[in-house]
């Protein structure tokens, strides 16, 4: 047993018996979207979306209002060294393996109300309905809070995942530095600090099984008129850093062929990018997605560019021969300026367990929701969990596909139906049944 699991006295007993069978069980549909229409205004911005950075004062707000939730229905949190938050329903069998459930609560800078933190309010709802009618699971069920999902902040994202999973080193991460200079280690101490009689359990403890439940953040479950996406795996994903260095200059005196331009080098490469991997075919996903100019002066001529990169292809082979062309481009089209290359994420794409695709499958015909397999276009926390355990996502249609933008929207409906099949898978691995 994990030294730091919350102790058995920590959490009142439920020594009543499960009076309805788990299969009638349903979400409390109000409380959860009064959740998320709470949380949506922690970091809420004017054009009403959410700016909920990682590691960020509103994080922390975030972290004590789930709390807040979880503690008044008897749950038990604990966090680790990563800066993951955990919330528990103790199971009676404290040998057996927890089951774990969850997602994210940072956002984009314009964000929108439900990516990440839905799959953390759906599992902190089914917990607390298991808790509320006595349900006691035979293992842990374990609600999620991933540290730094989005990588919008401190780059690359899925830290807290991939600490978890052992793929990165805390040390390493620590030393990573948001555009103000502030470290990830500074940020994650002053979370911890925030929170000082939190338990800190080991990081990467084993599981049983890891289920996620996200919207879809793209068009496919609506067009089909689909209420649950049984997702079957995640493309993969590659990003990259490019920085290219010139000189500075005066935009009026210093003759165009004399100059060493980091923009005019940025622009060169970008479009030599946008025609040999963005046009490649039409799976490719190809984003510039951010450009830092310096001294970014109206009439001096750029000395660096800072640009980051976001290559995405469901065909693994596809994605390595673009992948490729990146760095090969950049050093193709940088003279006079020097350019630098950095992988900062090479994440093949990874199918989900077929045993927990069933169950999702099995759990929306059972509540009479239609439902569509599909290949998850977005990366989540759960492509870290698929080497450790059996591991698969819910997904919930959003309005016009709209994600990483204030105006994303999910249903009430559509968001109460991805957390009853949630619940249902749940407690079926949790021998509730
Ligand atoms: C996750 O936020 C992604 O960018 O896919
Ligand atoms: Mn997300
Ligand atoms: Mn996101």
């Amino acid at each position: 047993m994990d030294a730091a699991r919350p102790a058995r006295d920590s959490q009142p007993d439920h020594e009543d018996e499960l009076m309805v069978a788990a299969s009638a069980l349903r979400v409390n549909a109000d409380r959860l979207w009064e959740r998320l229409m709470t949380l949506a205004q922690i970091g809420a911005t004017p054009a009403g979306g959410v700016n909920r950075q990682a590691l960020s004062a509103e994080e922390v707000d975030a972290w004590r209002q789930v709390i807040a939730w979880a503690e008044a229905s008897g749950l038990v949190a604990s966090t680790d060294d990563a800066g993951n938050l955990f919330i528990t329903l103790r199971g009676s069998d404290p040998g057996a393996l927890p089951l774990l459930s969850g997602s994210h609560l940072d956002s984009q800078p314009t964000g929108g109300k439900f990516d990440g933190v839905y799959g953390v309010v759906a599992a902190l709802e089914v917990l607390t309905v298991l808790a509320e009618k006595g349900a006691r699971p035979h293992c842990d069920l374990v609600a999620v809070a991933w540290m730094n999902e989005e990588g919008s902040r401190f780059a690359p994202g899925m830290m807290g995942s991939e600490l978890f999973a052992g793929v990165r080193e805390l040390a390493a991460l620590r030393e990573v530095q948001d555009a103000g200079g502030v470290a990830v280690g500074t940020a994650l101490d002053a979370l911890h600090a925030a929170f000082p009689n939190l338990p800190r359990r080991r990081s990467g403890f084993a599981f049983e099984a890891y289920v996620e439940a996200h919207i879809e953040q793209g068009p496919v479950l609506e067009a089909a008129g689909a209420t649950v996406g049984v997702v079957t795996g995640i493309q993969g994903k590659k990003t990259f850093e490019v920085e290219l260095r010139g000189d500075k200059g005066h935009a009026g005196t210093l003759a165009m062929a004399d100059r060493r331009d980091a923009l005019a080098a940025f622009a060169r490469i970008a479009s030599a990018l946008y025609a040999q991997v963005g046009a490649h075919d039409a799976l490719v996903k190809f984003t510039i997605g951010q450009l830092r100019v310096e001294p970014n002066a109206p009439s001096v001529v750029p000395e660096r560019a800072l640009l980051r990169i976001d290559l995405r292809h469901p065909d693994a082979a596809t994605l390595d021969l673009l992948g490729a062309r990146v760095p090969a481009l950049c050093e193709a089209h940088a003279a006079p300026c020097e350019v630098r290359v950095q992988s900062l994420v090479d994440a093949p794409g990874n199918g989900f367990d077929a045993a927990l695709q069933d169950s999702i499958e099995a759990a929306a015909r059972q509540l009479d929701l239609p439902s569509l397999r599909l290949l998850s276009a977005a990366g989540h926390d759960a492509r870290h969990m698929v080497p450790l355990a059996p591991s698969a996502m819910v997904f919930i249609p959003c309005r016009g596909g709209v994600s990483h933008a204030e105006h994303e929207w999910a249903e009430p409906a559509h968001v109460a139906a991805g957390a009853d099949v949630l619940l249902q898978v749940l407690a079926r691995r949790a021998g509730l049944d």
